[in-house]
Parts: structure tokens; C-alpha cells; sequence
């Protein structure tokens, strides 16, 4: 199992919380899961992702595996509101997933990322599924990261940020795995499609957005690269300056993709 490398503090709770709702109309669209019963989520964090899910799909019971119980009780505080859901929280490691029933549905956003040994997570869905069962599954694939102009700072605090995830056993490219993943584990049918961001200057407000966003995202993991030594705070401050730049120069452009499968149990 990797080391998680956002941390627990409230800050970055509230944090995926605000993501989840951020990119809901990128992930979403092609998520279908009206015909699902019963969806087990894994890597549910601070339920961000139940949130959506419950409201897109009012038929749904889901039941969450999350490792953290800081994340499984903030989840409970906000998801709150659906009482009259059939919602289960269950604090558990996903690579060891062990549950007393069967699912028709899963579903995993930006968890395998993070995980030493992905494969184990999903042969361990795999045998938590029904046949005929739908996965999906949306993780990052970093490398596709471009932007102009050709920030300094932002490229090296890019780069350390990658490597410190990879050091702490994730995967910042696991994207373009999880076909491999997906058939090694058993599941057929994958389809796989990309997703993200292509921004400059003629969608200035989206552009600021987009930068913002991608500042607290880098730094959701700037104090414990700071505290391991791999960075100094001072490229800290040239990453955040730099993004400040990102959205003001004229000639700017913010590129990213992520990956989306869908997968069925044969
Ligand atoms: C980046 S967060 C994403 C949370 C949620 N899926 C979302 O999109 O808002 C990744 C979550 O996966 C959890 N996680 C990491 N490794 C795990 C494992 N082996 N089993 C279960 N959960 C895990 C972390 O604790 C964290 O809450």
C-alpha cells in the first residue's frame, strides 16, 4: 500500500470536498449508473464523489470503503443530508477488501493513484461484483500536464511533486494503466476515454479558475515535501507565483488529461 500523500488535515478535507464539485460536469457525463442497484465506492474520502453520486442517481445504495477514519467521519458529516439514503461507510484497506455481500456497480475516482499495488484493488473488486456488473474508474495521468509559457518554478515543483508520489509508492501516469489493470484483473468490455482541460486566454475566468484549483492542488502536498526535504519552502512560493502568472499572461495555456474506464465483470 502507498503513502497518502494529501494528508488528513481539515484543510485538504475540505479541499476534495470542493474538487469533487469542481470537476463533477468534466467526470460525470459518461458515468452512467441509472440501471445500478448497489454501487461500492472505494477510496470514498470525505464522500465528495457519494455526494454526486447519490444526487445523480436518486436510486442508488452505496456502500463506501475508505482507509482513514478522519475521512469516513467527515463523510458522515457530509452526507448528513441523505438519511433517507441506504448509505454504509466502512473503514477498510481497499487491497484487502473484504465484504459481506455482492455488488452491481463500482466506482473508484483518484484512489489508485495512490496505491502501491492496484492490482490487488481491483482483482479484489472484481470478486466483489456481480456478473454483469459496470465498473468505472477516473484517475490522473500527470504527464499530460502542459503549459505555456514555461514557468520555472511551476516545472520544478511539478516535477518534485511526481516523484515524492512516486516515492511514497503511487503512480502520478496511472491512467494509462487501467486498461492493463482493468483486463489483468478479469473485467471485459473496456472502454477507455480521456478527459481534462484545454484552457487560455479567450476563457479568462476559466483559466483563473482552473489555476487556482490547480494551485491548491499542488499545494495539498507542499508541507510534508517541505518537512521530507525533497523541496524547500521557497519553491513553494515561485510554484504559486507562477501560477499567478499562468493566469494573467496573454499568451497562456493550461493543458491536462485524465482517463476514464468503463469495465464489466463477464
Ligand atoms: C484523493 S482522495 C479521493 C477521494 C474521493 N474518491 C474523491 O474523489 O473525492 C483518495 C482517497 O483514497 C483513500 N485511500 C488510499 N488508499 C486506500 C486504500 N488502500 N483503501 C481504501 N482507501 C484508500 C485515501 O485515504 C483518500 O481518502
Amino acid at each position: 500500500m502507498g503513502t497518502y500523500i494529501h494528508g488528513y488535515l481539515e484543510e485538504e478535507q475540505k479541499r476534495l470536498l470542493e474538487q469533487a464539485g469542481f470537476l463533477n460536469s468534466l467526470i460525470y457525463p459518461w458515468i452512467d449508473l441509472s440501471q445500478s442497484k448497489n454501487l461500492l465506492e472505494i477510496g470514498s474520502g470525505v464522500g465528495g464523489q457519494t455526494r454526486i453520486l447519490l444526487e445523480k442517481f436518486p436510486e442508488l445504495s452505496i456502500t463506501c470503503v475508505e482507509i482513514e477514519a478522519r475521512q469516513l467521519a467527515q463523510a458522515k458529516h457530509n452526507l448528513s443530508k441523505f438519511q433517507d439514503r441506504n448509505v454504509e461507510l466502512i473503514q477498510q484497506d481497499a487491497s484487502q477488501l473484504q465484504v459481506d455481500k455482492k455488488f452491481d456497480s463500482a466506482f473508484i475516482c483518484w484512489v489508485l493513484e495512490h496505491i502501491s499495488q492496484p492490482q490487488n484493488v481491483l482483482e479484489r473488486i472484481f470478486s466483489h461484483l456481480e456478473s454483469g456488473a459496470i465498473i468505472y474508474v477516473t484517475e490522473v495521468f500527470n504527464s499530460s500536464f502542459q503549459f505555456f509559457p514555461k514557468l520555472q518554478g511551476l516545472t520544478e515543483y511539478y516535477q518534485a511533486y511526481n516523484s515524492f508520489q512516486i516515492q511514497h509508492g503511487g503512480n502520478p501516469d496511472i491512467g494509462l494503466q487501467l486498461g492493463n489493470l482493468l483486463h489483468q484483473a478479469g473485467f471485459e468490455k473496456i472502454e477507455l476515454i480521456t478527459g481534462g482541460f484545454h484552457l487560455d486566454q479567450s476563457q479568462p475566468e476559466k483559466l483563473k479558475l482552473m489555476t487556482d484549483y490547480w494551485k491548491s492542488l499542488m499545494l495539498s502536498s507542499a508541507a510534508e515535501m517541505v518537512d521530507s526535504g525533497i523541496i524547500e519552502n521557497t519553491l513553494v512560493k515561485r510554484m504559486e507565483s507562477d501560477l499567478d502568472k499562468l493566469a494573467t499572461d496573454s499568451k497562456a495555456v493550461f493543458f491536462y488529461q485524465f482517463i476514464q474506464a468503463k469495465a464489466f465483470k463477464p
